[in-house]
């Protein structure tokens, strides 16, 4: 790898870890906005509950997650990471991603049913949170050696199959 690349790699790290930071905080905080978000506390507060969890998603928690993402994208190849801690990690990761999706969904619930949705208690969505979470960090940080589970054959070598079209030769 040519030396400026390799120079590149501290740079995209902190990218990643400080987009990941708040992607994740994001995560953790918008549950418990979320529960916040009940018609008792009144117009003017809702109102401004409201505005919060749309935007510290659409403009804080979402853009910080689609970078994080690229940056660790690019960090794969500049670091050659293709290895099994990795792709469980990206097992993790999708779990995260999913859970953005729902937190972007209750949102979009609470707008448009005008406070006569009730969003979840932020336990349970805590916890279920907290698992990938940890997951993540125990691989990326410990980066265990994973060899030892069996992998199916059709998974590691290629399988010489015919596209189901014909391809330019
Ligand atoms: C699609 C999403 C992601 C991709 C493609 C990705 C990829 C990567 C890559 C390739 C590295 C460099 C590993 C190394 O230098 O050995 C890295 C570092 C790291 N990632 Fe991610 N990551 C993603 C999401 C996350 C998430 C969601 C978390 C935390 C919850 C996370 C936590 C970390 C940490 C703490 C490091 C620094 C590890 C170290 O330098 O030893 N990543 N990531």
């Amino acid at each position: 790898m040519t030396d400026w690349l390799y120079a590149l790699i501290p740079h995209f790290k902190a990218l990643h870890i400080g987009t990941l930071a708040i992607w994740c905080g994001g995560l953790f905080a918008l549950p418990l906005v979320l529960a916040r978000h009940e018609a008792a506390v009144g117009q003017q507060d809702y109102a401004r509950i409201r505005r919060a969890s749309h935007y510290g998603y659409t403009l804080i928690v979402t853009p910080a997650a689609v970078i994080a993402i690229a940056s660790g994208t690019v960090l794969i190849f500049l670091r050659e990471v293709f290895v099994l801690w990795m792709f469980a990690k990206l097992v993790a990761v999708s779990a995260l991603v999913l859970f953005h999706a729902w937190v972007g969904h209750v949102i979009v619930k609470v707008a448009e049913t005008e406070g006569t949705h009730i969003p979840p208690e932020p336990v349970w969505p805590l916890v279920v949170l907290v698992t990938p979470v940890v997951v993540i960090l125990f691989l990326v940080l410990g980066k265990p050696d994973l060899g030892g589970i069996p992998i199916p054959d059709w998974l590691t070598e290629p399988q010489d199959r015919q596209f189901l079209f014909d391809v330019p030769r």
